[in-house]
């Protein structure tokens, strides 16, 4: 096993091991003392595939368990969902001793953790990702939110899980698309701080995951832990999200996310050769990098449609918006430009 712990506002261990949904009810036995009451939030697909593990261990350590399931996808990340999510709590009458737990992909565990940190105005959650991109990106670092229909995670609080459990063997059941997503993610690492996790991508990874998604959750922490709050460092996670947004929007999201993020990262890359900002050799080693994972690197959008949307993001701060700009391989930063120019720069990234 191996553990990484967040020192945030809230101090908490990811686990990262095959076999959690079995093995995790020791250390939750230590968080929360039974007997006690859980919600167990999941989708569709998850629970028919992992939610008996999990609900009988944490049956065996005392609780009393309740469920929430809805059906598995984005257009679930709806206030409607988190209005059932929070009538499920309540009926329920689960109180602030009580905790939630999130079983699932991004979209359960930053729904579960909006309903953890408005209900009875905040009580714990514990994560349980079952998807690549869940384990080293969204379980961890407290965002939690759902969508509106003016646009995706506009609603939202900070609210850190009191534990994580990433049990790999979850991912053996996700489809090839889905776990590419995840590693577009993993690649974006590489490319913000961690030129050693790139030379270690060179070879593939799904054998034995594990000491992957941990290095991706440290250098996850680290970020959180300097700038929990996103008002700066923080931001270097967006690398490939404000032109990868632009494209998953305009394709009416038939482009995923990992798809659509491991596009803008070229495009940002190029862009940033283009304004002197960036290495030369930065896009070809990325391009090799994403296709290897099996993940686009060509944008269909032209640059005038990829600012429109861009500009309507919650990244805009007034007239500039804050990029994330790769500057050498296994290094980037934030450049802060004027909201008028965005449309000439990716311009110079769609060559
Ligand atoms: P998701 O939760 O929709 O999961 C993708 C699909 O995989 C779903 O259909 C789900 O049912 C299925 N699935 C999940 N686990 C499975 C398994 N083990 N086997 C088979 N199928 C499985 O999407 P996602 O890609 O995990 O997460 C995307 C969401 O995460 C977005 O809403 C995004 O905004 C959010 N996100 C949040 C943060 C954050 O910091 N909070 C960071 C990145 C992304
Ligand atoms: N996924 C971006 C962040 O957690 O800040």
């Amino acid at each position: 096993m191996t553990t990484v712990t967040v020192k945030a506002s809230k101090i908490y261990d990811v686990q990262i091991e095959r076999g959690l949904l079995s093995s995790a009810g020791e250390k939750l036995a230590q968080l929360f003392p039974p007997p006690r009451k859980v919600m167990l939030v999941t989708d569709d697909t998850v629970r028919a595939l992992w939610g008996d593990r999990l609900i009988s261990t944490l049956r065996e350590i005392g609780y009393t368990v309740f469920e929430f399931v809805f059906p598995n996808g984005e257009a679930s990340k709806t206030t409607a969902t988190i209005v059932g999510m929070w009538e499920a709590l309540a009926e329920a009458n689960l109180t602030r001793t009580d905790f939630i737990v999130a079983l699932g992909g991004g979209v359960v565990g930053d729904m579960a953790g909006f309903a953890a940190a408005t209900y009875l105005r905040g009580i714990p959650f514990v994560q349980f990702p079952t998807t690549l991109l869940a384990m080293v990106d969204s379980s961890v670092g407290g965002k939690t939110g759902a969508d509106l229909a003016t646009g995706k995670n506009l609603i939202g609080a900070f609210h850190q899980p009191s534990a994580v459990f990433c049990d790999t063997d979850t991912l053996q059941t996700l489809p090839a698309s889905i776990f590419a997503d995840g590693c577009a993610e993993v690649i974006k690492y590489g490319y913000i701080n961690d030129p050693a996790l790139l030379e270690r991508l060179q070879q593939p990874f799904t054998n034995d995951p594990e000491a992957i998604i941990a290095r991706c959750i440290a250098d996850k922490r680290d970020l959180v832990e300097a700038d929990e709050r996103d008002t700066g460092a923080r931001q270097l996670l967006n690398l490939g999200h404000t032109a990868g947004h632009a494209v998953e929007a305009l394709s009416n999201f038939s482009i995923s996310h990992g798809s659509a993020v491991a596009i803008g990262m070229v495009l940002m890359a190029k862009a940033a050769v283009t304004a002197r900002l960036c290495a030369a050799d930065v896009p070809a080693h990325m391009e090799a990098m994403l296709k290897a994972y099996h993940l686009p690197t060509v944008c269909p959008f032209d640059a005038a449609a990829l600012a429109q949307v861009a500009l309507s993001d919650k990244k805009r701060k007034g007239n500039s918006i804050t990029l994330v700009l790769p500057s050498s391989v296994g290094n980037s930063r934030l450049h802060t430009i004027s909201a008028d120019t965005l449309a000439d720069f990716f311009a110079g990234g769609l060559h």
